[in-house]
């Protein structure tokens, strides 16, 4: 990814036309099965992020309480790398935790979780998110965090409609939680930020809300992660909380 703004960010106006999911996938698989390389080399931001994203999705089910229904709560960790989320959040709120990830030595290290009883992993798909097919109706929590940056426009508005039959209608929930590029006045250009380093796109906040209104999704909740140390130049991360128009 990495969530640092790389100094080999170049500017396009079709930034993810130059994305090459080979590259990505290539660039992942030479990246050892670790927090560290997950987070871009700095492991000491995941557990704020955890914290952030708990506080995040407790606040959510406060404003828009779901009724019981009987079934076990089902989440998806996608784009899951080696299973920190789960470990660290998505298995707290969540009876049942599949996930999608393409690079199989960091699926491994998911299914490691679950033989060691740490994440309550259901299945396990070792795809791209843009080749996933999920079940339809199945989740209540589809969590997409830090991977969103690998598809294109196109296939992000159609890997999101395929979320949105997947959720259990209406208590389901698919969060995304990205890195946003910088405004022009956080001394940013606004634009969204191609990186070939892990051919990656960093869209701008705008260009995400018109994907999830493509993709008939409605923001109902949305938060800027705090209390990530400002020294180290971060992308600004942003949550959103999407349901079905
Ligand atoms: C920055 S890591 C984030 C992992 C995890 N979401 C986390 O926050 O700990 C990015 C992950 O996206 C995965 N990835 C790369 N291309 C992807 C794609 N097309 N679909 C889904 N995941 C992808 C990588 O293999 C890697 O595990």
């Amino acid at each position: 990814m990495p969530p640092v703004a790389s100094q080999n960010e170049s500017e396009d106006v079709a930034a993810d036309s130059r994305i090459k999911p080979s590259d990505s996938i290539s660039y992942w698989s030479d990246h050892p099965p670790t927090v560290n390389s997950m987070l871009g080399g700095y492991p000491q931001i995941s557990r704020t992020d955890l914290r952030g994203s708990a506080s995040f999705y407790a606040k959510l089910l406060r404003k828009h309480p779901s009724v019981a229904s009987g079934k076990p709560v089902i989440g998806v960790d996608c784009g899951a790398g080696i299973g920190r989320i789960t470990a660290g959040f998505l298995s707290t709120v969540c009876d049942v935790v599949d996930f999608v990830e393409p690079v199989e030595a960091f699926a491994l290290e998911v299914k490691k979780q679950q033989m060691e009883g740490k994440g309550l992993v259901g299945k396990g798909w070792v795809e791209s998110l843009e080749n996933w097919a999920p079940e339809k109706g199945r989740y209540d929590l589809i969590w997409i965090q830090w991977c969103t940056l690998y598809l294109t426009d196109v296939q992000l508005v159609d890997c999101l409609k395929k979320c949105r039959n997947a959720i259990n209608v209406p208590h389901g929930w698919i969060v995304v939680k990205e890195n946003t590029s910088k405004s022009i006045e956080l001394g940013g250009d606004g634009k969204d930020v191609y990186d070939e380093d892990d051919s990656s796109v960093t869209r701008t906040e705008t260009k995400f809300l018109k994907i999830f209104d493509d993709a008939g999704l409605n923001v109902m909740a949305k938060e800027t992660q705090r209390g990530f140390p400002k020294s180290l130049g971060l992308f600004p991360v942003r949550t959103y909380a999407l349901r079905p128009r």
